[in-house]
């Protein structure tokens, strides 16, 4: 509870000090509301929203030579629960653009409850372990679509992505994920050491089955 508390105090205090206006309260409170994340270019979701997760970790690259141009290795990063906090309500969808950069400054989740991780498996395949999910949830992905992130996004944010189930049977109780709202995670554009860089990233997860 103190937990969710600072959580909520944290995006209220980034909320409060930028130009961004809330919306309107509406008269009626009675009304449910879906929030929903910009696509960016990428296709628009079929299926059932499940799980929105913040997650924070490490993109990982690797330099052969100096002056090479870094290539991307894999990922391994926490996924945080964030899906109450998204999903719904005023709040909810002004943090939608704000809460991965505010995760990657304080080097943190936010304090939200573990939902599960994601790494790359060892054939190199993009795997989303949601096993605190209730039922578990496993996404073993494929990526069909890649765009830049926006201009207005943190400094070298990766890509935002959209990836769906590769097909070998492995998947449970998903079928895609979107990787959004990034904030860093990019290398420099050429190698100035030799060996594995990591550079931190935060970004939100939406799931769908
Ligand atoms: C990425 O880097 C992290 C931190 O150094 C490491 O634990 C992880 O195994 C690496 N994963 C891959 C796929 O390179």
């Amino acid at each position: 509870m103190l937990q969710l508390l600072t959580i909520t105090l944290s995006l209220l205090t980034l909320l409060t000090t930028t130009t961004l206006a809330l919306p309107t309260p509406s008269k009626s409170n009675s009304k449910v509301t879906t929030n929903t994340f910009v696509l960016n270019g990428l296709p628009a979701p079929t299926g059932t929203l499940k799980y929105i997760a913040l997650g924070y970790g490490t993109q990982n690259y690797s330099c052969a030579a100096l002056n090479d141009a870094p290539v991307s290795i894999g990922a391994l990063a926490t996924l945080y629960d964030a899906t109450s906090i998204l999903s719904h309500g005023a709040i909810g969808a002004a943090s939608i653009p704000k809460m991965p950069a505010l995760a990657l400054s304080m080097g943190s989740g936010l304090g939200l409850p573990t939902l599960g991780h994601h790494f790359f498996s060892a054939a190199g395949v993009p795997t989303f372990s949601l096993e605190a999910a209730k039922p578990a949830a496993l996404l073993s992905a494929k990526k069909v679509a890649d765009v830049v992130a926006p201009t207005n996004s943190a400094p070298n944010s990766v890509d935002w992505l959209f990836l769906t189930d590769d097909g070998r049977g492995v998947s449970k109780h998903l079928n895609a994920v979107y990787r959004v709202e990034t904030a860093g995670g990019k290398p420099p554009g050429v190698c100035s050491s030799v060996g594995t860089v990591t550079e931190q990233y935060a970004a939100e997860y939406w799931f769908y089955d």
